[in-house]
């Protein structure tokens, strides 16, 4: 089987380090970093990183016992002609990076971390160079790479609690670095339906300039999609999920470690839905999965699970929501008209 070379740009926590924080925490199946996914697949040959701070590059060197280290990821793909780019920087490198890694040339897959863009003009370049390149493309919205949500999918895509109707997100969230991951689960269990119109509000002090926000503001949105369809957040919670359908409800709990369903123990107006716990799956690393993916991505010629275009859709309903604020809470139809709105995240 042949294995493809693989770099990292951005040596910090996602890039190199974030595991050591989240051992012992069993919502999330390790390897979490990029660099231990890429260490830990049978498919990838870790070979390269890439970090302005040479701080960095050594540590990413000794970690990883890797001595092909760079300050300008440029230099690094013309010496080691990566097929794989792991793009670990943070939100407000991430089009220039993305874009700069697809016009290099050479590199088939690209891993980019979440929120692809601050602004849908960014969002639109990215969208651009790589549907024109045909590189296959997965960003770190990780509960899509994740079998405990495959497996609620596949309950919910088979009917078992009819035909879906609403989902909702349980957490207070950031707009841009933590409502992506809500936005792209619940379009995720949806189907990967897209959303029609959004409205949404912003909470707490807002630093705004013109036509932007210098700080990721809080968020609380609603989102309708076609058939009456809708999803909400709520904030408060610990990273729940719910979708209720015609005829019952899947739930999941604890940021993915316990899902449970409800059914009607007969049907009419004043019937129970007692909650059933579900078979689940065993936890898988997802980031190895979005690797892996990506993989059989280029492989197969076939779009990637959280692909381009899905994910820049989820992009756009995120800077809906605070388009929707900047209009007094009204609803925004999508597309999104004011490309340029930026939020700057992390
Ligand atoms: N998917 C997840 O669950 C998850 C978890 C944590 C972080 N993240 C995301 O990962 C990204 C990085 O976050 P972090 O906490 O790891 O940040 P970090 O600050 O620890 O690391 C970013 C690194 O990028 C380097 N860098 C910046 N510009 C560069 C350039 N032009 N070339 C090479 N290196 C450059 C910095 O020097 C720094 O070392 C963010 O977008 C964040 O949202 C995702």
């Amino acid at each position: 089987m042949k294995k493809y070379r693989a770099a990292v740009v951005g040596l910090g926590r996602m890039g190199s380090t974030i595991d050591e924080e989240v051992v012992g925490y069993p919502a999330i199946a390790l390897p979490y970093s990029a660099a231990g996914a890429c260490r830990a697949s049978q498919r990838l040959e870790l070979v390269a990183g890439a970090d302005l701070d040479p701080a960095k590059q050594r540590a990413f060197a000794e970690r990883w016992g890797v001595g092909a280290v760079y300050g300008d990821y440029r230099e690094m793909i013309r010496q080691e002609v990566p097929d794989l780019v792991a793009i670990c920087t943070r939100a407000e490198n991430h089009a220039e990076l993305a874009l700069g890694v697809a016009e290099a040339g050479g590199v088939s897959m690209v891993f980019l971390e979440k929120a692809m863009a601050c602004s849908m003009r960014e969002a639109d370049a990215i969208l651009r160079a790589y549907q024109a390149r045909n590189i296959a493309f997965n960003t770190g919205v990780l509960r899509r790479f994740d079998t405990r949500y495959h497996r609620a999918r596949q309950r919910l895509a088979q009917g078992e609690i009819g035909e879906l109707r609403t989902a909702v997100h349980h957490a207070s969230s950031s707009l841009m670095h933590g409502h992506i991951h809500s936005v792209d689960t619940l379009l995720y269990l949806l189907g990967d339906l897209r959303a029609l119109r959004v409205k949404g509000e912003l909470r707490g002090e807002l630093a705004a300039g013109p036509n932007r926000f210098d700080k990721d503001p809080q968020a609380v949105y609603q989102l309708q999609f076609p058939g009456r369809i809708e999803a909400w957040t709520v904030p408060t919670g610990h990273w729940d999920f719910e979708v209720w359908g015609t005829k019952g409800m899947l739930k999941g709990l604890n940021n993915g470690m316990d899902w449970v369903e409800r059914l009607p123990l007969a049907a009419g107006r004043h019937t129970i839905y007692p909650e059933k716990p579900f078979e689940n799956v065993p936890p898988y690393s997802a980031t190895l999965y979005a690797f892996e993916d990506l993989v059989r991505a280029h492989e197969e010629g076939k779009p990637a699970l959280g692909n381009v275009e899905i994910t820049h859709h989820a992009t756009e309903i995120c800077l809906a929501v605070a388009q929707s604020h900047l209009e007094g809470g009204k609803w925004i139809d999508l597309p999104l008209q004011n490309r340029d709105l930026y939020v700057w995240h992390v």
